[in-house]
């Protein structure tokens, strides 16, 4: 049994409405996907922008609930949960997104948004939460001294890092991480990418990593689900995907990676 199992999962938004009301038209979002996930493995979804990535990310959280399709969790029904049980799953299935600066409320500061999660699932009192915090911060590295800022006073990187802190908090077995690094400038990019990457190795979390980025995907991913139109068209190891490509889509994913990447699949 795998720590995530998705089977064919479907999702379609309304886009538009006419003038009493109806709905007009849908987006199919997301159709018929499926995978699975071990723990302590990186599975990356990758895909051009509109492919669904985001949305399998959500459905799986349940952030938003999906038209048809399973979810197991640790062997328990995702979809079927009820909010108690939900709850509880929650503490192992975290999430990172792209932009820190809207998934971290401005007017809470670090402590008390790295302490939030910890107050919901955990019975730590004030002080054993301000320690586990504190240590928290030490594993992002981000210094005691930005316990009492607020997100305005921090840059972009150290505002990732105090949202990857939160999602360890509750101590997690996977996190969806939906383009962790894509807001932020280029020269931290790299640095907490390795981050997330050391992260993985010492609590053996598993990764949906959701990156558009198929340079990025090959340092940290082991394996790769390549989204198109809310379908999954390819799958894989990285290096089988990445060496031997089979779909016309997949090998322009990986034509659009800027050298210097002297690889097999870029060489032709
Ligand atoms: N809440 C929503 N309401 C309506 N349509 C939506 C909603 N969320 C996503 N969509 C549509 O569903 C499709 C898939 O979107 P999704 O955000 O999952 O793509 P993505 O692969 O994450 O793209 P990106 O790389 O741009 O983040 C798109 O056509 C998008 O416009
Ligand atoms: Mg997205």
């Amino acid at each position: 049994m795998s720590l995530l199992e998705v089977s064919d999962i479907s999702k379609s938004f309304s886009t538009g409405r006419d003038i009493i009301g109806r709905r007009t038209g849908w987006t199919h979002a997301v159709r018929n996907v499926s995978f699975t996930l071990d723990a302590g493995e990186c599975l990356a979804l990758v895909g051009e922008s509109g492919a669904g990535k985001s949305t399998v990310g959500r459905v799986v959280l349940r952030l938003i609930e999906p038209d048809a399709g399973n979810i197991a969790f640790d062997g328990h029904d995702v979809r079927g949960a009820s909010p108690a049980r939900l709850r509880a799953m929650r503490r192992g299935m975290q999430m990172i997104f792209q932009d820190p600066h809207s998934s971290l409320d401005p007017r809470m500061s670090v402590l008390d948004a790295v302490a939030e999660p910890l107050i919901v699932h955990t019975d730590l009192d004030r002080e054993a939460r301000t320690e586990k915090v504190r240590e928290l911060l030490d594993k992002v590295g981000i210094g005691p001294r930005y316990l009492s800022r607020y997100p305005g006073e921090l840059s972009g990187g150290q505002l990732q890092r105090v949202a990857i802190a939160r999602a360890l908090a509750p101590g997690p077995k996977m996190i969806v991480c939906d383009e962790p690094v894509a807001a932020l400038d280029v020269s931290v990019r790299s640095q907490v990418l390795n981050l997330l990457r050391d992260l993985q190795e010492e609590l053996e979390l598993a990764y949906l990593f959701v990156c558009h980025d198929l340079a990025l995907v090959e340092v940290i991913a082991d394996r790769v689900l390549v989204m198109a139109g809310g379908e999954v068209v390819e799958s894989g190891t990285v290096e089988s995907v990445y060496r031997d490509p089979q779909q016309d889509y997949t090998r322009k994913l990986l034509d659009a990676i800027p050298a210097p990447f002297p690889r097999g699949a870029r060489q032709r």
